[in-house]
């Protein structure tokens, strides 16, 4: 059944978020028991193969989106908006929102960052009925400027801007705010310090829900684990296996067999020869 933002808002049970991409996807995170799905632009790193996030496009954003929609009809769904459509103003950053949502079918839209700008956008999109999920912390579409994919908040002036720009988040009409990468105990302070629900990657156990990215998740991709992600699965490995199982058996003639081949009456057959 899929929540309301006010029901998010107020659930007494941690919020199980996890990012999809495509209806395969959504179908794992809706059966798996998600609350929130995010269509990240973390999907310019793990599904288009960027090295960043930075040239992930609306268009990109939509078509997969909607894809999830596609296979997740009844589950929250969040989606990013990706680098440059919302950092050239309201206007912009309303039409790329409203994109969204009227495309997709999404519920809300999330994005990066507590600067004055992304705040004005913040409170223009709630004002006028789309929910905002903010994030904090480390903001890939912006890493370079935060000197690369680095714990964010360990110091007292980074810790500082943090917790206000959760703070203002919220002040501005933020339903959420994902904290990306801070220390556990900074974490645990906007936590009690907000009413909105804090949703974490990397910012330990006291937030209020906790978000994977999928392919983390059931790692989909071999070698080493993220500090931030727990895998749950290996499905990269399985994949290999499986791929280099059916490729030995078609070398060996041994697939298909009887099982995946068709039959046809001998007198038919007779005809053709
Ligand atoms: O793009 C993304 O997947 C995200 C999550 C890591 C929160 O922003």
């Amino acid at each position: 059944m899929k929540r309301s933002v006010p029901e998010l808002m107020t659930a007494a049970e941690p919020l199980v978020m996890v990012t999809a991409y495509d209806y395969p996807g959504g179908i794992h995170a809706e059966r798996g028991g998600a609350d929130l799905i995010l269509v990240g632009d973390s999907l310019g790193n793990v599904v288009l193969g960027y090295d960043s996030t930075a040239p992930v496009t609306l268009n990109d954003m939509i078509h997969h989106a909607r894809a999830v929609r596609r296979g997740a009809r009844d589950t929250f769904l969040v989606v990013d908006l990706p680098f440059g459509t919302y950092h050239t103003g309201v206007t912009d950053a309303m039409r790329a929102a409203v994109r969204v949502i009227q495309e997709t079918g999404a519920d809300a839209v999330k994005m990066e960052g507590a600067t004055p700008e992304v705040l004005d956008v913040v409170r223009v999109l709630t004002r006028n009925g789309i929910p905002v999920m903010g994030h904090v912390g480390l903001m890939p579409q912006t890493a370079t400027a935060q000197g690369g994919l680095k714990v964010q908040g360990k110091d007292e002036e980074s810790a500082r801007r943090t917790v206000e720009g959760a703070q203002a988040l919220q002040d501005a009409g933020a339903f959420a705010v994902v904290l990306e990468a801070i220390p556990a105990r900074l974490a645990r302070l906007i936590t009690e310090r907000l009413t909105v629900p804090t949703i974490g990657i990397g910012a330990g156990v006291h937030c209020k829900g906790q978000v994977l990215v999928y392919h983390d998740l059931l790692g989909l991709y071999e070698g080493e684990e993220k500090k931030l992600a727990k895998r749950y699965a290996e499905l990269g490995r399985d994949a290999r296996e499986a791929i280099a199982a059916y490729a030995a058996e078609v070398r060996a003639g041994r697939f298909p067999t009887k099982d995946q081949s068709f039959v046809m009456k001998d007198d038919v057959l007779g005809k053709l020869y």
